[in-house]
């Protein structure tokens, strides 16, 4: 019998207190390994804290679009949005991250795969960003069945994992489980500080999964923010739970 437990989280977003949480929270819950979806980069103060956590917690990542887009030191970070509004906000943060990026990490960004396909205790597992048909795809709960089965299609495999729209689902497809795990970048939205990330159990073939919501130091990101500048509209995010920017993508039901 092969039984194995992975901590998946996506879109830490510059915020290393969740990425520790993140670490401590599914370590305690038994995790054997460690995963990141990507997006290192796009809401917080500072990126480069990342790194090292990601490195002695080894956690292994995926890049997402903000990931290879700093690598590459885009113009922009390529998430998607269509509102001037949020186009504005968008900028305003990838420029700081741009700004302030250690080029070591950088580098080091440009390594990452943009999916990772893993077979583990018997299960074929997908790990990609926004979904298998693109590194930027929202992949919402709210999408009508053939966008869903479409997705799951081009994949095939027995669970897929994927984050970039910001809020956690998870649902079984045409018999694939698939898990969005979230952000821990910031709250889901919901009213609360807390962030999100999944458990994903696999064992001789059979797989299950379980949203976590993980309470983490959000008074400690939120400070930092404010130290450097960032714009309230983001801290108000952190301290309140409530989206204030690039909401223009979510759909009405979400
Ligand atoms: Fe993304």
């Amino acid at each position: 019998m092969t039984r194995k437990r992975l901590g998946i989280c996506g879109g830490p977003y510059a915020n290393p207190y969740s990425l520790r949480a993140f670490a401590a929270d599914a370590r305690a819950r038994g995790c054997d390994e460690l995963f990141c979806l990507g997006d290192l980069g796009g809401f917080g103060a500072d990126i480069n804290a990342l790194w090292p956590i990601l490195a002695e917690e080894g956690i292994v990542c995926v890049a997402g679009n903000y990931d290879v887009a700093i690598a590459r030191a885009d113009p922009d970070c390529g998430c998607g949005y269509r509102d001037p509004t949020d186009n504005a906000f968008a900028q305003l943060i990838y420029d700081h991250t741009l700004a302030t990026c250690d080029r070591d990490f950088a580098a080091w960004m440009a390594t990452l795969p943009t999916e990772r396909r893993v077979k583990v205790a018997g299960c074929d597992l997908h790990l990609v960003h926004g979904s298998p048909l693109a590194l930027n795809d929202f992949w919402w709960e709210s999408l009508p069945e053939e966008e869903h089965r479409a997705r799951v299609e081009a994949s095939g495999a027995d669970v897929i994992c994927c984050t970039h729209s910001g809020l956690p689902w998870r649902r079984r497809i045409d018999g694939t489980l698939v898990v969005n795990v979230g952000v821990l970048g910031k709250p889901a939205n919901d009213g609360t500080n807390r962030v999100w990330y999944a458990v994903v159990d696999l064992e001789d073939g059979r797989a299950d999964a379980t949203l976590v919501a993980l309470d983490y130091d959000w008074k400690a990101q939120a400070a930092s923010m404010r130290a450097a500048g960032l714009p309230e509209a983001f801290v108000e995010t952190i301290e309140t739970g409530w989206w204030t920017t690039c909401i223009e993508v979510l759909p009405p039901a979400e």
